[in-house]
């Protein structure tokens, strides 16, 4: 062994990850490079910290009594689409005012692994079989073009959203690549900025780095709340700040409805001299799998739908409604200045949460073993685990229909949260607009649909996952317009108004166009 090696394995010695160079001897030079470079990057002091700290708090009491030390979020924090209407139009304006401005930049957390979804690329690349075939990626900064058309042209002035994009290092060289042969959507390159979170190993539950073969540890991205070490690490709140931004809208990549850059929900937390802000869709059903924002010893927190207990969950109000119905979309608006405060002050305070998995390993022959239980810990920080800090924090509810349909699962009977639930969210979203703008659709024999589903419709879909679906009264209509022609509906009378469509019923930047059956 070499200097530099026999620096690691006494590093490793002290902090009691020895077992990491078990197998040296049998590595091939590259992977000996490999390995050493990956352990010399790591701290394990800092590591061995973040599992004592993260078990501790995991195994305390404290976690038990959530429950009884939750307040739902207080009407007078809350801004909602449906009971505060009047106030929309102008919440809007205000948005669009700072979009003009160049105040606002909208930072995707695509860092996940997508595990759930069963795919080995970023899930911001997957399409879920629109008639278009567009991606998450390419829905998103196509809502980020139109945005930007809508404020030039109510303004009068020039104006870029940057969108900043944290991926992690599994992540990374896809998206980039994936972004550079697409051409950016359309964007400018310069406004498009991707930076990188960090890794965290696995570890068994005696805090033992989990090696997943010989020559490498076993590692997983930091969480999403690894954002506010990325943010400073990677110069990002300069940047921001270079840029002149003041707000910024954070979501995750599998909403295949999200508001990009939202003007109402902007508008809204500006207008309340919020420092933080989280958008929510109301949770009506107690099992469902959303975090709850909610209070927790009176600072504002989002409980996961792990971390509370089924009689918490199904608790009513009077009216009907679950006492906790706040459902956390994952849609966040902080303030720059919020940001900084969080990234140099609170940021090292965070706790990781502890996720207990299944995790593949090497045992002392060296053969790798698949457990069938759970054997170790993920750690991750959390994105809302900042809410706390908040000043003036507020919540602002929108309608589920309207704006949240995410991609977890991959496609199966009755699935929730799948390409087939997504893709029927956007098209029968586009086909509400139509609706709205005065258009109407009619079937293969000329009669017009009923505007309102048949009853049950919506669940007597049968997709078989194949994105083959025929067009037919009981199933969803096919319309699908694209961003570059509306943001959220506007704009639309003038291409539809009194006309009559057979589905599937295509808008976009060509024009109004009827596909024919199969053609798609
Ligand atoms: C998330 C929310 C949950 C909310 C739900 C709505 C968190 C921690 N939980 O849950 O409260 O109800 O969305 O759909 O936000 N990501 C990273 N880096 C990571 C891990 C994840 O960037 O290390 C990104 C993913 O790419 C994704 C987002 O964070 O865009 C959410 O991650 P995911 O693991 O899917 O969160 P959920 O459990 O679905």
């Amino acid at each position: 062994m070499d200097s530099s090696i026999s620096e690691l394995s006494q590093r490793l010695a002290e902090a009691k990850q020895s077992h990491l160079l078990q197998f040296w001897d049998e590595l091939s030079p590259e992977e000996r490079r490999e390995l050493t470079v990956q352990l010399q990057g790591m701290d394990f002091k800092e590591i061995n910290g973040f599992f004592r700290n993260a078990m501790e708090v995991s195994s305390s009491s404290k976690q038990e009594k959530m429950d009884a030390r939750m307040e739902p979020v207080p009407r007078e924090v809350l801004g909602s689409v449906t009971r505060d209407r009047e106030h929309l139009a102008h919440w809007e304006q205000e948005g669009l005012n700072c979009i003009s401005q160049s105040k606002v930049a909208v930072l995707l957390l695509a860092g996940g692994q997508g595990t759930r979804l069963g795919v080995s690329y970023p899930k911001g690349m997957y399409d879920v079989g629109l008639p278009s075939h567009k991606t998450l990626f390419q829905i998103q900064a196509e809502r980020i073009l139109k945005l930007q058309q809508l404020a030039e042209q109510k303004h009068n002035l020039k104006c870029y959203i940057p969108w900043y994009i944290m991926i992690s290092g599994r992540t990374m060289a896809s998206t980039k690549d994936f972004f550079s042969k697409h051409k950016y959507f359309g964007l400018d390159k310069d406004n498009v900025i991707f930076f990188q979170q960090g890794m965290l190993p696995a570890m068994d539950y005696e805090g033992k780095i989990i090696l997943e073969s010989k020559g490498k540890p076993s590692m997983a991205p930091d969480g999403n709340g690894g954002l506010y070490r990325a943010l400073g690490n990677q110069g990002i709140v300069d940047d921001m700040e270079r840029r002149g931004i003041q707000f910024i809208h954070v979501y995750c990549v599998d909403n295949i409805l999200v508001k990009v850059a939202d003007p109402a929900f902007v508008g809204f937390c500006v207008q309340k001299g919020a420092d933080c802000g989280a958008k929510v869709v109301e949770k009506t059903n107690p099992t469902e799998a959303v975090g709850v924002v909610c209070k927790v010893d009176g600072l504002y927190q989002v409980v996961e739908y792990s971390e509370i207990t089924l009689a918490t969950a199904e608790k009513r109000s009077e009216d009907g409604r679950l006492v906790f119905n706040a459902g956390n979309v994952a849609n966040h608006f902080f303030t720059l200045s919020f940001l900084r405060d969080i990234v140099q002050k609170y940021e090292p305070n965070l706790q990781h949460h502890v996720a207990q998995k299944k995790i593949p390993f090497v045992n002392v022959q060296g053969e790798v073993i698949q457990p069938d239980k759970p054997n170790g810990i993920k750690m991750e920080k959390f994105v809302f685990d900042i809410f706390q800090f908040a000043k003036t924090f507020v919540v602002y509810e929108v309608l589920r229909e309207d704006e949240f349909a995410p991609l977890k699962n991959a496609d199966r009977q009755d699935g929730k949260d799948t390409p087939t639930t997504a893709r029927h969210a956007l098209t029968s979203l586009h086909h509400r607009w139509v609706l709205n703008a005065g258009g109407h659709f009619i079937d293969e024999n000329g009669r017009r649909v009923p505007a309102i589903p048949r009853d049950g419709a919506a669940d007597s879909v049968k997709d078989d996952g194949n994105r083959n679906l025929k067009d037919g009264t009981d199933l969803p209509i096919k319309c699908e317009i694209s961003p570059l022609v509306s943001y959220g509906g506007e704009g639309l009378e003038e291409l539809v108004k009194g006309r009559e469509f057979r589905p599937t019923l295509i808008i976009d930047q060509q024009g109004v166009h009827e596909l024919v059956k199969n053609g798609v």
